[in-house]
């Protein structure tokens, strides 16, 4: 008998999604859940999640939207009515003057990023990404061909890109900027000086696309809240993507939009014609409830969020090592963890990287946080701080003993 050689098949899967990376807090998350399945008490600080519960005003409208009988396909970019109380929000939240038809409401600000960069960005193109930067940003850049840029805001300019780097980094072949602000991991906020300098950049470039996230906007612990596209002179090159998880705690009724140029609305449409169509009916009309329902409900959350920050500020600053920074806004806390980094832990094995030092803590402290490394800042760690003041602080009381022992 001859012995043949089986050879593995090569993968099925394309080379598109073999490239791209599982998002990094999901695989954290997951992890986390792993352990408390087996019965250990763990804090999860890694996801960016509100604690709270949508508003009760919010559920009734949804409720009343599947008794009225809202239970089929809506237009692709969302209901009018929807598409006009987002106009009226942008009016009188951010001073900005758009029409339904520049609006597009998806499932989630996620998918509304997407759209935007998979409708401008050609294969080769340039995509700048304000470093610490939110985990997808660079996957979707990754799905669309393009070839992302991190530029990186230091500790010492609360990790904010300045106009001066941008100028630097803006090639022939820059076709995007993407930020968040207040920014997922840091909790910097753009003052408007630095965004006119940086609108003030983009005019010099006119080949140059901004995507400006904005969905913390309404946590947002100094007060002013700056859209780039306040600024005339780049208003029509600038996509404006917000969205209802974090301000209004629906986090899983994935609803977010986009506001741009007609044109690329338009293109954004098409995108999601093809790929989902109009987000959930239900969540729509919960979604215009909420936007008629103003922003005392978010505001209220910000207190809470002020404090938790307070509260968990002042415990990080007494733990040896850790450089912090304080946030400005969104839910987190992003220290540098560098002076960890090459110490042994208790079992012998050598903490390298971020990524070391969060499986550590989740091992050793039970808490559970995201490594620098999917931001794009290996030597940071984030935390978020949307729990109970009762856990954040057991949590930080355990990162520093579990500190300690390296
Ligand atoms: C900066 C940033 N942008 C966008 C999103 C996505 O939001 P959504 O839940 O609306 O898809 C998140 C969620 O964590 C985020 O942190």
């Amino acid at each position: 008998m001859s012995s043949t050689t089986t050879i593995a098949p090569a993968s099925p899967l394309s080379s598109r999604i073999q490239a791209m990376h599982e998002s990094a807090t999901i695989a954290m998350a997951k992890k986390c859940r792993e352990l408390i399945a087996k019965g250990f008490d763990v804090i999860n600080l890694s996801f960016g999640e509100p604690d709270f519960q949508t508003p009760q005003y919010i559920k009734d409208a949804a409720k009343e939207a599947l008794d009225k009988g809202f239970t089929f396909y809506t237009p692709v970019p969302g209901i009018p009515e929807l598409r006009q109380a987002i106009c009226d929000k942008f009016k009188r939240d951010n001073q900005l003057d758009f029409q339904p038809n520049q609006i597009v409401v998806s499932t989630g600000a996620k998918q509304a990023l997407a759209n935007a960069v998979l409708s401008l960005v050609n294969p080769g193109d340039e995509v700048i990404v304000f470093s610490p930067y939110w985990v997808s940003y660079e996957e979707m850049v990754k799905l669309a061909e393009g070839t992302s840029v991190p530029l990186v805001g230091t500790l010492e300019n609360d990790y904010k890109v300045t106009a001066a780097q941008l100028e630097a980094a803006i090639t022939e072949r820059t076709k995007l900027i993407m930020y968040s602000s207040p920014c997922n991991p840091t909790g910097s906020v753009f003052s408007r000086q630095e965004l006119s300098e940086i609108a003030a950049v983009m005019a010099r470039h006119p080949q140059v696309f901004a995507l400006a996230d904005e969905i913390y906007e309404y946590i947002n612990f100094v007060g002013e809240h700056v859209s780039l596209a306040q600024f005339p002179e780049v208003k029509d090159r600038v996509i404006t993507v917000n969205g209802f998880s974090k301000g209004y705690a629906m986090t899983g009724w994935r609803l977010g939009y986009l506001a741009a140029r007609q044109d690329i609305a338009a293109a954004c449409e098409k995108m999601q014609s093809q790929i989902t169509s109009g987000t959930c009916s239900i969540a729509q009309h919960a979604g215009l409830a909420a936007l008629r329902g103003g922003r005392a409900s978010a505001d209220e959350m910000v207190e809470a969020y002020r404090r938790r920050r307070d509260l968990v500020l002042d415990i990080v600053k007494d733990i040896p090592g850790l450089k912090t920074p304080t946030p400005s806004g969104a839910f987190y806390v992003f220290p540098d963890v560098s002076a960890f980094l090459g110490r042994t832990a208790p079992d012998g094995s050598i903490i390298s990287t971020s990524m070391d030092l969060a499986l550590y803590l989740l091992n050793d402290g039970l808490v559970s946080a995201v490594s620098g490394e999917a931001f794009g800042a290996p030597e940071c760690m984030r935390f978020s701080t949307a729990a109970a003041d009762d856990k954040l602080v057991e949590a930080f009381r355990r990162v520093k003993a579990s500190l300690a022992k390296l």
